[in-house]
């Protein structure tokens, strides 16, 4: 078992009684030596306690968990951290529009003479008491997530016809990601919704990004990680207070600009393609563009900002 996953939540300050109890779960779930493969390692951690206490806490209830929140807010970085932490086997399903229920349950395939049940993603999650995650789940039909109600809820079966019900293991827990009200999403049903515990992922904040730019990027210069850090905590206000869209807070974006400039790129162009041009909008692109510049000059070269 990987005890170091939980260390960085100790030194995050996260609720020991919880560890405590995420190691017991770990202890008393054993898991097979196929599955343990699936057990995902996490490269970078998410940053932020009181998210991690309130996900832990429900899974440790049994229940399933709701991320919303905007784009790159880290609710996949926060999905897999939660799998490593509680030591299980990861499932990434992705849904879209044509999502149907055969995809994620499993379809009728012919092998060796005869008909069988090829497996999906959300049925062998549930048999090896895996962590299904349902990313986008709110891209997909809410008739084809109409299989899983019975699942979620306190039944904790999926019953596939044709074949038998297959009861949940106890230790598998489904998490939901979606954007909300984005282009192609839907509403959520309400029956859905009601089967999972929901957190609204935060914007990152300021110190945050900070140590997450110096984790990704060990060699950028402390002063131009607090730069960059505070671009995006500039962004977030402007957008927070309706001045521009959410377009440019786009902290992906951010992290990728800055590979950019670790390849050589000056890091006003760099954060162009990252950011700036994010924004369609002329007047928006100005305005983001002049929070760039007024922080890095148009002359800096990446040289600079690494060690
Ligand atoms: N609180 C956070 N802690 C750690 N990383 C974060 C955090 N917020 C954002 N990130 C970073 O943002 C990037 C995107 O994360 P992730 O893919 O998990 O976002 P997402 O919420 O699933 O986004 P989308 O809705 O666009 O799929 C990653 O590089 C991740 O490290
Ligand atoms: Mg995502």
């Amino acid at each position: 078992m990987r005890e170091e996953s939980l260390d960085f939540l100790r030194a995050e300050g996260v609720s020991a009684q919880l560890l405590d109890e995420v190691l017991a779960f770990r202890k008393y779930y054993k898991l097979e030596e196929a599955e343990a493969a699936r057990v995902p390692v996490p490269l970078y951690p998410y940053y932020g306690r009181e998210v991690w206490e309130e996900a832990i806490g429900a899974l440790l209830a049994g229940e399933h968990l709701l991320l919303t929140g905007g784009k790159a807010s880290g609710k996949n970085v926060l999905a897999e951290g939660l799998a490593a932490a509680f030591g299980r086997p990861l499932w990434d399903i992705s849904l879209y529009v044509n999502a149907d229920a055969a995809s994620l349950i499993g379809t009728d395939t012919f092998r060796d003479g005869e008909v069988q049940l090829r497996k999906g993603p959300v049925l062998r999650a549930a048999e090896c008491g895996g962590f299904g995650v349902l990313d986008e789940i709110n891209m997909a039909k809410n008739e084809s997530l109409a299989v899983l109600h019975a699942a979620l809820d306190f039944r904790r079966v999926i019953d596939i016809p044709g074949y038998d019900r297959v009861q949940l293991h106890e230790a598998t827990r489904f998490i939901g990601t979606m954007n909300y009200g984005y282009a192609g999403t839907r509403e959520l049903n309400e029956a859905l919704a009601s089967r999972f515990l929901v957190i609204q992922m935060p914007v990152i904040p300021e110190a945050d990004v900070q140590r997450l730019l110096l984790g990704k990027y060990p060699t950028l210069r402390p002063e131009y990680a607090a730069q960059f850090a505070a671009l995006f905590d500039e962004i977030r206000k402007k957008s927070e207070s309706g001045e521009i869209t959410s377009r440019a807070l786009d902290l992906r974006g951010m992290i990728a600009a800055i590979g950019m400039m670790a390849r050589g790129l000056s890091p006003v162009r760099a954060l162009r393609l990252g950011v700036v041009n994010k924004c369609f909008d002329s007047y928006e692109q100005t305005l983001v563009s002049d929070l760039v510049a007024a922080r890095l000059p148009e002359s800096l070269e990446a040289g600079r900002i690494f060690a």
